[in-house]
């Protein structure tokens, strides 16, 4: 009822009356009052004033379910979203919904985290109203060693949702950096429970800097307040890159690998230079190629031996 309150009082830039309001919606006068309290409980400004009605004059950046799902217009993902001011990370709380059999969609979102995790054991600095947490549970009909074309999927939709909602130009850096201006501003984490030869769920990891101050930044880092100049609607943002997400999903479902490692390669920073991989105790270098069906880095060696990377940390030489 909360997001239709407002989607009514957000149509007009006057006052709306109680009673209208109510009408409207099929309410009582009571229901409304309370709605409308519960409302400025959570920050937003809504003027009562008598004989006039009500009047939506702010409101707060937060990512209440309510307003994430608002024309949303997705068949499953966010359909179920499990919100929280704080969490430890939204990856642990993922895992353990996905194990009790929650469904493909489903949304873990957090507006700060106090172990935030990203890959190989690092943190992920999340400060509060910031940025974008989120854990994605996916229930994917793929063999486990396919999952990193999930990664690949994910950066994909990382930056056409920039693109499409701010006009932005981002860039990949495999497997799952997404860089502007060569300063990292999202990272994905993806997490697998999987079997031998089966998938049983994925949850997939979104940090994206929002509206980080750049003084809060390491140097390799930025945010899209920095690179914009001003401040952007998180919920903007996040209702796009989860119409992405599914979209995405969609196709690689429907026409595999092929079209998802198409739009892959056009975003790409790391394929045509040499590049230094990182992974367990050994690394390789040689000159990034290509991305193989499965979202593996392709890399000729001066040898001309070409060699497949599942995983690592790339540095990108020249
Ligand atoms: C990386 O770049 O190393 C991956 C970073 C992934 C961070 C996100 S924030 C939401 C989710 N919860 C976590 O603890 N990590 C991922």
């Amino acid at each position: 009822m909360k997001e239709k309150i407002l989607d009514y009082l957000n149509k007009k830039d006057d006052y709306l009356s109680g009673d209208q309001i109510s009408k409207h919606l099929g309410i009582s006068r009571q229901g409304l009052w309370k709605h409308i309290q519960e409302l400025k409980d959570s920050g937003y400004e809504i003027v009562a004033v008598p004989h006039l009605g009500y009047r939506l004059q702010s409101c707060p950046d937060r990512l209440f379910p309510f307003e994430v799902t608002r024309n949303l217009n997705t068949k499953f993902t966010g359909k179920k979203i499990h919100y929280f001011d704080y969490l430890a990370s939204t990856m642990d709380l993922a895992m353990q919904l996905g194990m009790q059999g929650e469904p493909a969609g489903t949304l873990v979102l957090a507006e700060s985290q106090t172990k935030g995790r990203g890959r190989l054991g690092r943190n992920w600095f999340s400060p509060k109203y910031k940025g974008i947490y989120l854990s994605l549970i996916l229930r994917p009909k793929i063999l486990p060693q396919v999952s990193p074309i999930l990664t690949l999927m994910s950066a994909v939709s990382i930056c056409e949702a920039l693109k499409n909602t701010l006009g932005m130009e981002t860039q990949i850096k495999w497997p799952n950096d997404v860089l502007m201006h060569n300063k990292k501003i999202a990272g994905i984490l993806t997490e697998m429970n999987s079997e031998v030869d089966k998938v049983n769920f994925v949850v997939i990891g979104i940090g994206l800097n929002v509206n980080n101050d750049k003084k809060y930044l390491i140097a390799q880092a930025t945010s899209l307040k920095e690179q914009s100049g001003q401040r952007v609607s998180r919920i903007f943002i996040l209702q796009e890159l989860l119409r992405r997400l599914e979209a995405n999903y969609s196709l690689l479902e429907d026409k595999g690998s092929a079209p998802i490692i198409d739009k892959w390669r056009t975003f790409s920073l790391t394929l045509g230079k040499r590049v230094k991989v990182y992974c367990q105790d050994k690394h390789i270098e040689g000159s990034a190629v290509d991305i193989d069906k499965d979202g593996g880095l392709l890399i000729r060696k001066d040898s001309g031996l070409i060699q497949k990377v599942s995983s690592g940390d790339v540095m990108h030489c020249r």
